[in-house]
């Protein structure tokens, strides 16, 4: 049987990354095809070197338009036919090009329980809001911002008011999370038919 393929987009720190590469390593069906950041410094791309995982810096900065960035990510993920596109920390709005290209094959992960809190600075939100519980989103990726069918959520209860101790705590539920889902994805247990999430 041939692996489920599934390339990373990733823009800083990489630790989703790594849960991936960890999960994925003793994993007979899954193999993480290529990783693509936007970010020359990203640590990401050194974890993916670590674990000898092809990786790319493409940098926006060198094209006039989303349109063409993304065109020039998506000759690099032809290259390794990814099953599953899944970003994790890529800090890009997507245009249609992107989305529409990996349509129901496109997965983000958002640090809140959507649709609270999109875009960024989630945990200090809830934190100011004094939020009961707080937690993470794995979705297929639309054109909206941290849009699209949801897969699956965990939450915590807020229990600190230390933004850095909040963090780390959805830090700790992505880290689980991302690579099951990604795993019941590519197990069949888990897709979108007509925009609708169905688990089997
Ligand atoms: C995570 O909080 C993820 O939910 C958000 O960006 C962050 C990336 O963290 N989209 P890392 O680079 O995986 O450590």
């Amino acid at each position: 049987m041939t692996n489920f393929r599934v390339a990373v987009l990733i823009s800083g720190n990489g630790s989703n990354l790594q849960a991936m590469i960890e999960e994925f390593e003793s994993n007979e069906l899954v193999d993480i095809c290529c990783v693509i950041s936007n970010k020359r410094e990203a640590y990401g791309l050194k974890r993916a070197s670590n674990a000898n995982i092809d990786s790319y810096f493409i940098d926006h900065n060198q094209y006039d338009t989303r349109q063409e960035f993304e065109e020039k990510i998506i000759l690099t993920l032809d290259k390794h036919n990814p099953d599953l596109v899944v970003l994790a920390g890529f800090m890009r709005i997507l245009s249609n090009v992107l989305v529409s290209k990996y349509s129901g094959k496109l997965l983000n992960i958002h640090p809140s329980l959507l649709p609270k809190y999109k875009g960024l600075d989630t945990h200090r939100q809830v934190l100011e809001n004094n939020e009961e519980f707080h937690g993470v989103t794995v979705h297929f990726v639309d054109n909206s911002l941290d849009g699209g069918p949801i897969c699956a959520q965990s939450r915590i209860r807020v229990d600190t008011k230390d933004i850095k101790e909040l963090e780390a705590k959805v830090h700790e539920l992505e880290h689980e999370i991302y690579p099951r889902i990604i795993n019941e994805i590519a197990n069949g247990e888990l897709y979108l038919a007509n925009g609708v999430v169905i688990k089997k």
